[in-house]
């Protein structure tokens, strides 16, 4: 499976061709439900911007005769399962519309991503504040509350800004495990302690005393914070 890079509707990729507890890791940056076109602009050959654009995806979504459907074969297929209880509130509480259709879009493909995760896998799901709040409580169904372990907050500032509010400027991305097992690299992400963190200021290195417990630096840097 090394390099191997599939082109296709993810949902029957990894139905036709992914085996159950087989991915160590995956990393979604799916539609956000942004309600957008999103465009590719072509270069031409001196490098310079063409006016010509594709549509590359669209992010807006509908509720049509696909998504009940979709929406119906889920909560059958996946009766008796939180996340059948989770589109049927969602259904009582948002009603047949935009986010409805997105979240019965995303549910059977985040439950695939769920079987083809090694039972010691994570997943990464990067999403934005348009449906962030509705996409953890899904990820609860499936992955459990309890393996919620990060909420974090990728910020920028680059782009427009609205004069009504506080700058909209951060994603989110979700770290879910599959169990209390699950693999995490620490010493590969560590990055220097930096500023005032306690660790560092200690002159001679040897460590802060906090209430008669000894915090040391460790040589290889800190873990980086969640945002
Ligand atoms: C937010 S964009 C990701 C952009 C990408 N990570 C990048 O940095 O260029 C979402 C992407 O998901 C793709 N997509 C949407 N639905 C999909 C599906 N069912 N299966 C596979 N890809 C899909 C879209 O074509 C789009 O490229």
């Amino acid at each position: 499976m090394n390099n191997k890079l599939f082109f296709g509707d993810n949902l029957s990729v990894m139905k036709r061709e992914i085996g159950s507890e087989t991915v160590d890791l995956i990393y979604l940056d799916p539609p956000f439900n942004s309600n957008r076109d999103y465009n590719q602009i072509f270069t031409n050959m001196e490098g310079e911007k063409s006016s010509a654009q594709i549509k590359v995806f669209e992010d807006t979504w509908y509720w049509n005769n696909d998504a009940e459907k979709i929406y119906l074969e889920t909560i059958k297929y996946y009766n008796n399962h939180l996340v059948s209880n989770f589109l049927i509130s969602m259904r009582q509480f948002l009603g047949t519309n935009q986010m409805m259709a997105y979240l019965t879009m995303m549910a059977p493909r985040l439950l695939e991503m769920y079987r083809i995760l090694k039972p010691n896998g994570v997943l990464f799901l990067h999403c934005d504040p348009s449906a962030s709040h509705y996409l953890k409580l899904l990820l609860d169904a499936i992955f459990g509350f309890r393996n919620f372990e990060n909420e974090i907050i990728w910020c920028y500032r680059q782009g427009g800004r609205g004069k009504r509010s506080f700058a909209k400027k951060h994603d989110t991305i979700y770290f879910y495990a599959k169990n209390k097992d699950y693999t995490f690299n620490a010493d590969a992400i560590r990055i220097p302690y930096v500023g005032t963190g306690g660790y560092i200021n200690n002159k001679n290195n040897g460590g802060n005393l906090v209430n008669g417990k000894l915090y040391k630096p460790n040589p290889k840097g800190k873990i980086p914070e969640d945002w």
